[in-house]
């Protein structure tokens, strides 16, 4: 039985995501709510090791295999940290979740929507987020915005535009399939306004 609450951001690399995220931690947190933050891949100690490996290896890894090592990474971080912390009634708040694989491997490397999300299903046992929020942002502009504050770009970041452009249009469509669990944002918006509509739709799951 799951009591707490499972709050994932999702968006296009850029769109903002880990600013919002952390606004809306440290307001959970001001208002008293105990909030596991987390993020994928990473959020275990087995994770950060795979993170290393899939966003910084020099060496090739095949679309199938880098969709495997997310799907690994996610199900280990479920079964030991995610799961465990819905269970207790925390709010976890967690940076990208299996709509980015979805996006990026099902759409973006073109290994099929359907077949990556049954994978993190499989690997999660059906675990699905209460909200995601998505910032939604034109690739060019998170391109632009990643140009002015990274020295270095991970094996996903250095994708071409046509990459990007895919997984935005993916990230559209799931949420057009499921408007319950998403919230769309404008990610160009302010800082401030985001994080208000944000809060409110979060208080709206709490009462
Ligand atoms: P981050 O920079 O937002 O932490 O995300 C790391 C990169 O990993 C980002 O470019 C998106 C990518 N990614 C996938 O391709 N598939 C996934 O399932 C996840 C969780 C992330």
């Amino acid at each position: 039985m799951t009591t707490g609450l499972f709050i994932t951001f999702e968006g296009g690399d850029g769109s903002g995501k880990s600013t919002q995220l952390s606004l809306l931690v440290d307001w959970l947190e001001r208002e008293g709510h105990s909030v596991l933050t987390t993020r994928e891949p990473g959020g275990t100690e087995l994770g950060d090791e795979l993170r290393e490996i899939v966003l910084h290896s020099k060496g090739h890894i095949t679309p199938k295999s880098e969709a495997l090592i997310y799907a690994a990474d996610r199900a280990h971080h479920v079964a030991t940290k995610v799961r465990p912390a819905i269970e207790r009634g925390d709010i976890v708040v967690q940076d990208r979740y299996l709509d980015s694989s979805v996006a990026y491997q099902g759409v973006g490397r073109e290994l099929g929507a359907d077949e990556i999300r049954r994978i993190s299903l499989w690997a999660t046992d059906d675990l699905l987020p209460d909200l995601t929020v998505l910032l939604d942002l034109e690739e060019s502009l998170g391109r632009e915005r990643l140009d002015t504050s990274r020295t270095r770009f991970d094996r996903l970041e250095a994708e071409e535009r046509d990459f990007h452009a895919r997984v935005r249009s993916a990230y559209l469509a799931l949420a057009e399939a499921e408007p319950i669990r998403f919230l769309v944002l404008d990610a160009t918006r302010s800082v401030d306004s985001l994080a208000e509509e944000i809060r409110s739709r979060v208080s709206s799951l709490l009462s």
